[in-house]
């Protein structure tokens, strides 16, 4: 998987896929993130990217050129099948959209700045559009750091043990049961017998009522519950 990221603020994104599992892919050969300084697509030698609201109010707007110019530039380089903007207004991301993307080839993703891009970029390029939570950034870098990470993962090959992202809370609609290791006892806190007694099933089963129980507590709503 090829993933281009569009930014004016390509340090923020440089040390997010250089540790721990994006390493890995990388290194794997199974994901390359390349990083593209918008800048460089700047309509004037000032490096300018962005200009007023056409209609007043605070705040500046990325202008199409940089960006329209930044993409066709790639598109003419290889294909596509999305083009990813961060926003606060998009569809919320989760577990189930990771997987769909984890499954595509090549994507370019646009981290937004200010007020944001103009509008008609998003009407002429932009192929999906996603908000990672109900808050908003300085900027989607961040965000972009987020959706790669959380994409990335998901490629076979990148977990060492293939089951893992499997059993990940989500993965099966639950929320992921408690976890131990040694020691067996700490600070008068015991591990569960169930987890000790080497029985497969058992064990099984109380993973599953646990992970239902934290699930109706914490989140009822992936339940079905919450209304
Ligand atoms: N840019 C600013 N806030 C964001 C958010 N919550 N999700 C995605 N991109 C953003």
């Amino acid at each position: 998987m090829r993933i281009d990221i569009i930014t004016v603020l390509p340090e923020l994104l440089e040390s997010p896929f250089q540790h721990s599992m994006m390493k890995r892919a990388k290194d794997r050969g199974l994901l390359e993130v390349n990083l593209i300084y918008l800048r460089d697509f700047a309509i004037n030698k000032h490096g300018q990217i962005d200009d007023y609201q056409y209609g007043g109010g605070a705040g500046m707007v990325m202008m199409c050129e940089p960006i329209a110019n930044c993409i066709d530039k790639l598109k003419a380089e290889r294909d596509y099948d999305e083009v990813v903007y961060m926003t606060p207004d998009g569809e919320t991301f989760n577990q189930k959209i990771a997987n769909q993307f984890s499954l595509k080839g090549n994507l370019i993703v646009i981290c937004g700045h200010y007020k944001g891009i103009d509008e008609r970029l998003r009407q002429l390029y932009v192929t999906r559009e996603i908000s990672i939570g109900d808050y908003v950034l300085s900027g989607g870098e961040l965000a972009a750091a987020v959706f790669v990470d959380a994409i990335g993962r998901l490629l076979p090959g990148v977990l060492n043990d293939e089951t893992s992202a499997l059993t990940d809370s989500f993965q099966d609609g639950l929320l992921s049961p408690p976890v131990y290791t040694r020691p067996e006892e700490f600070r008068g806190v015991k591990v569960p017998d169930v987890l000790l007694s080497g029985h497969e099933k058992n064990i099984q089963e109380w993973r599953h009522e646990k992970a239902l129980e934290r699930t109706k507590q914490r989140r009822p709503d992936l339940l079905g519950e919450d209304n």
